[in-house]
């Protein structure tokens, strides 16, 4: 058991383990300090001094992000002392602060912002102007700098030497000229960048593809997975919900991620949005003509060609990593316990390379949820280790083919390729998100699925363990449904008696 250490904060008596920083056990404790330059995941630098608490019996304040508690301290974070220093360091960091708040990125969620409101509230008392510093600077693919915004707290710096180990950053010139900025003719060039934008606690560094596309207030965030490879990484989801629309991703801290993501994984919040999702169900009558319906007429036109056939030799399942474990479940104990199918595929990218690793998060596995897929196989006795059965299909001489296509079009670079190929089968009944779908004449039914932000469910991850789906935003899609509520309503249109 590691030791601990008892300390008084503001008058209560909190228990930590030995090391740990007064900083730390406040945030425990739910005790706010204010601060910039002190972040969960990088090293302490100490340089912002927004951070001072008042310690019983030494002659200064002191900041709370390098100071270790021990045994009999007496630390308050809200003597009028340590009030009025909160107030004097913002009051340092906005001496050459641009105030351009209407239109910054960053306003709605900027630790300058909300601590001038929560430790701040002075009147200016600047007479002389401002020092200007280089605004917009192209420093990286999804990044935007605006160095005057900048309150040089060096989070950025402690990234890119610490996690991505890149040093590209670096802080130039002294004083009140001192920017922030990358070295001569270099740009950052990782799949990192945009926690630059997350740590950044103002709005020097912004997202190319998010800034100024919707002010922060007017969206919600949910907590869910990534789907973007088979780490899992927690993060959170931000759509507004009025117009069904999706912005961004942003890391949660989690097991498999810690305080960070991958920009690869802040793409898949894009295929979520309507402008390029299958936007409702289809068929093809007698006469081959399509037509558009609604989701109880796709279930019956599939229910109907299932009762014609027999499920066991006549129906093949063409099925991607990329869905919960709870929907492989519904999807096995159907087709294959209730309706005996034999012919099961897995669908995967031909390019992978499964087994890449970059180091740090992100994996040559494309695909949030191989294990539970595999396990599920397993349990119903199908296949043997993960492997691309594509072009098993064609060859199975299915005369349905039940397409559950891969959920995010980025992690499958060959995906319209095989859509394409596979509309030249029989019959193909594609369950999707994929709006080329729609596109193709030749398709002949479709049923538009719910997106990994619009459900319920859990992921494993490469490691095995469990990553939850737990709040899910309402599916922009009016007929759009999971793969179990596919099953189930296909199960209540045709019972299961006498097709194995
Ligand atoms: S750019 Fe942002 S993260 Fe980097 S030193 Fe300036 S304020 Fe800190
Ligand atoms: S490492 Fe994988 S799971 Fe994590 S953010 Fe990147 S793509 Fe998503
Ligand atoms: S947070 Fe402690 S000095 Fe910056």
């Amino acid at each position: 058991m590691s030791e601990t250490v008892t300390f008084k904060l503001n008058g209560k008596d909190v228990s930590v383990p030995k090391g740990t920083t007064v900083m730390e056990a406040a945030r425990r404790e739910n005790v706010a300090i204010p601060h910039f330059c002190w972040h969960p995941g990088l090293s302490v630098a100490g340089v912002c001094r927004f951070c001072m608490v008042k310690v019983e019996g030494r002659p200064k304040l002191e900041i709370s992000c390098n100071l270790q508690a021990t045994n009999g301290m007496d630390v308050k974070t809200d003597t009028d002392e340590a009030k009025t220093a909160h107030k004097w360091a913002l009051e340092f960091h906005l001496v050459n602060h641009p105030l351009d708040c209407p239109i910054c990125d960053q306003a709605g969620e900027c630790g300058l912002q909300d601590y001038y409101m929560s430790v701040g509230k002075y009147p200016s008392q600047m007479t002389r102007p401002k020092v200007l510093k280089p605004k917009i600077l192209d420093v990286g693919r999804d990044l935007v700098l605006d160095t005057e915004r900048c309150i040089l707290c060096t989070r950025c710096v402690r990234f890119e030497e610490e996690v991505t180990k890149t040093g590209a950053l670096g802080i130039f010139d002294r004083g009140d000229r001192a920017i922030i900025g990358t070295y001569p003719e270099t740009k950052i060039d990782h799949n990192y960048q945009t926690n630059l934008v997350d740590i950044c606690p103002v709005g020097a560094f912004t997202s190319r593809d998010f800034r100024f596309k919707q002010r922060v207030w007017f969206l919600k965030d949910k907590p869910a997975i990534c789907p973007g490879c088979s780490t899992g990484c927690s993060v959170n989801v931000y759509g507004k919900p009025e117009t069904r629309t999706y912005f961004r991703l942003k890391p949660r801290q989690g097991e498999a991620n810690g305080h960070w993501m991958c920009d690869k994984g802040r793409e898949t919040y894009r295929h979520l949005n309507q402008d390029v999702r299958l936007r409702g169900a289809f068929t093809t009558d007698a006469k081959g003509h399509r037509q558009d319906t609604n989701f109880a007429g796709a279930i019956e036109s599939l229910g109907k060609r299932l009762a014609g056939v027999n499920p066991a030799s006549d129906v093949a399942l063409l099925v991607s990593a990329q869905h919960t474990n709870e929907e492989y479940k519904s999807l096995f104990d159907y087709f294959v316990g209730d309706l005996g199918i034999k012919n099961v595929y897995q669908w995967r990218e031909p390019t992978e390379k499964i087994d890449d690793f970059d180091g740090l998060l992100y994996r040559g596995d494309h695909n949030a949820n191989t294990r539970g897929l595999q396990d599920a196989l397993k349990q119903n006795g199908i296949g043997s280790g993960v492997k691309n059965e594509f072009d098993f299909v064609a060859k199975s001489g299915a005369k349905i083919v039940i397409a559950i296509t891969p959920e995010v079009p980025s992690t499958f670079p060959s995906l319209n390729r095989q859509l394409e190929s596979l509309t030249e089968l029989d019959f193909v009944s594609f369950w999707t998100l994929a709006g080329t779908v729609g596109d193709n004449k030749k398709a002949k039914h479709a049923i538009p699925m719910k997106g990994f932000a619009e459900k319920k469910g859990t992921f494993t991850n490469h490691d095995g363990k469990s990553g939850e789906l737990a709040a899910p935003f309402p599916c922009p899609v009016v007929d759009g449904r999971d793969i179990s509520e596919i099953v189930a309503a296909l199960k209540g249109w045709r019972p299961t008696h006498g097709n194995k």
